[in-house]
């Protein structure tokens, strides 16, 4: 029986290590719409979920799709992240994060959104300490928590401020678009404003670029799918010069060439400005899986951005 005690002390106080001292907060960033936040953010927490993490996803976006993404429909009287922002002040009540965090089908721990969040920046600019309240929020779960992912809005405001400021890391996604880049001097200068008027710096660890190879497969530009030929067709081939491509078919060649090289040229760039460079290939089953409510993991594991979600989820483990 004293060993059993034993043993259940050791069990308590592991668990305590595990879940109260290396709670890991990761914040998903990029004020341009669609480069992949919410895509990001949630296929790594259902990684991190399936690796035998407990992992909450705070949604920190009016558009609320990290919300719906999990299988969550947003009711409009229930309380949300909205009102852990403007908990307590004026004559908003008391909400804590814990009692809005739901449960989801995935085994994601959710703290939803709403639409109401888009009328919190007033508010939050007229707060003392405005910068901290997600950060304060976090502390009083965090015994709960292995890892806490955030959402973020494509914005500048305040709500962005706050999942930046509460972040041990900081993803930055790209999309693989012909303005990808454009955005990134931006977000420097957000992390230099953030180290002179915060004293809080924030150095990204990773960049995960989106969608790759939407436009055809970049990594062979041109280059077909090997199509099964019968005999006769094989035959046929043998004897008969194929005809010359038609100016179209030059055209649509070249434009693939030009794709290609700009995706090579992005992805030399991407890797200049950042330590570690994702890149995460266009797979249909991603917006297949966000309308089931579920995570890549669960839904397609072996698509081809399962997989390179799944090998970004290994370094992020290392993180906590
Ligand atoms: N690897 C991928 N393959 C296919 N579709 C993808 C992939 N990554 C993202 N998408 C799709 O691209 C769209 C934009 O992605 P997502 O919503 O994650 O971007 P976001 O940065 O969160 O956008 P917003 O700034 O509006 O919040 C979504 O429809 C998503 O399903
Ligand atoms: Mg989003």
């Amino acid at each position: 029986m004293i060993v059993r005690q034993t043993y259940l002390i050791k069990y308590l106080i592991h668990r305590n290590s595990i879940q109260g001292d290396s709670i890991t907060v990761i914040t998903f960033s990029h004020h341009k719409g669609g480069t992949g936040k919410t895509t990001s953010c949630l296929n790594i927490a259902g990684f991190l979920v399936q690796a035998g993490k407990k992992v909450l996803v705070i949604d920190c976006d009016p558009q609320a799709n990290a919300t719906v993404g999990l299988g969550f429909t947003p009711t409009t009287p229930g309380r949300n992240i909205y009102d852990v922002f403007l908990s307590g002040f004026e004559d908003f009540p008391i909400t804590s994060l814990s009692e809005i965090i739901q449960g989801t089908p995935s085994g994601i721990d959710l703290a939803p959104s709403s639409l109401d969040l888009v009328g919190a920046d007033p508010f939050l600019y007229r707060m003392e300490n405005r910068e901290a309240i997600l950060k304060n929020a976090i502390e009083t779960v965090k015994n709960r928590y292995d890892f806490i992912l955030v959402d973020t809005p494509p914005s500048l405001g305040q709500l962005v401020i706050n999942g930046l400021f509460a972040a041990d890391h900081v993803i930055v996604t790209l999309d693989s678009g012909t303005f990808a880049l454009e955005g990134v001097s931006t977000l420097s200068t957000i992390f230099g404003d953030m180290k002179e008027d915060l004293e809080r710096e924030i150095i990204p660890d990773m960049a995960v670029v989106t969608r790759w190879g939407e436009q055809g497969n970049p990594e062979k530009p041109g280059i077909e799918q090997p199509e099964k030929k019968d005999i006769f067709t094989q035959l046929r081939d043998l004897f008969y010069k194929k005809p010359e491509p038609t100016p179209e078919e030059i055209r649509a060649r070249e434009e693939k060439e030009t794709e290609h090289e700009r995706l090579l040229s992005m992805r030399a760039e991407v890797e200049r400005l950042f330590r570690t460079v994702y890149t995460v290939p266009y797979s249909p089953q991603i917006y297949e899986s966000q309308k089931r409510g579920l995570p890549i993991s669960q839904y397609a594991p072996e698509s081809a951005a399962g997989i390179v979600y799944k090998n970004i989820t290994e370094e992020v483990l290392r993180w906590n």
